[in-house]
């Protein structure tokens, strides 16, 4: 498998170091003191703060979740939703396909998306109004991978939600930590560039 890998764009201890320092800035902006000014809140059951819902996008960001919510000291909910619109080839089809909905009911709550790579903004954008659509009251992003250069659709945060990002990503097909090609190498610790020959 690694000699399918061009070059390592970001290494296992790389993305370790930065999911630690996203977590924590998703600690501090979350947190119940933050949100209500009240210290007490967490512990109290009738207060207005309720456990944020991070929900990963299956199946890319299975990696980068569970990782990223280990560090993030807060209660929370997690939950998945499935999207697919890329298939078996390299270019988006432009039509993501919600095939797998939200079990918690995120009414009234603070969404937090969690993608492993953000590149036309089609699958978040599409994601974002089924959940705003669901009453949620904030929705924040959180990705691994941010490819600017390639966005074609422009997503709209919602309510006090904030975008998060571990890395821009330069304009190559890349694979490993959670990012497939053909449903192959996601299981790779770290995320490099696919040697073109293993898809032209
Ligand atoms: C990939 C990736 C993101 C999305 C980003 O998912 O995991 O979810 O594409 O692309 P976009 O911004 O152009 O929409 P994919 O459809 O390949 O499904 P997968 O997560 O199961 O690999
Ligand atoms: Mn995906
Ligand atoms: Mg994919």
């Amino acid at each position: 498998m690694e000699d399918h890998i061009e070059k390592i764009l970001f290494t296992e201890h790389q993305i370790s170091e930065r999911i630690t320092e996203l977590a924590s800035e998703i600690t501090l902006n979350f947190s119940p003191y933050t949100i209500t000014n009240n210290e007490e809140a967490l512990l109290s059951s009738n207060s207005s703060w309720a456990a944020p819902v991070v929900v990963g996008v299956a199946t890319g960001a299975f990696l980068f979740l569970a990782d990223l919510v280990r560090k993030i000291k807060l209660p929370i909910s997690v939950d998945f939703v499935r999207v697919e619109s890329y298939g078996s080839g390299t270019v988006s089809s432009g039509k993501p396909k919600i095939s797998c909905d939200l079990k918690i009911d995120v009414t009234g709550k603070h969404v937090i998306l969690v993608e492993d790579i953000v590149d036309t903004g089609n699958t978040l954008s599409c994601l974002i109004k089924h959940l705003k659509s669901k009453g949620a009251s904030s929705i924040s992003v959180c990705t691994l991978l941010d490819k600017p250069s390639k966005r074609k659709v422009n997503f709209e945060l919602v309510g006090e939600g904030k975008f998060y990002c571990g890395f821009e990503c330069p304009d190559y097909f890349v694979v490993g930590y959670g990012l497939d090609f053909a449903e192959l190498y996601r299981n790779l610790p770290y995320v490099g560039i696919l040697k073109p020959e293993m898809y032209s």
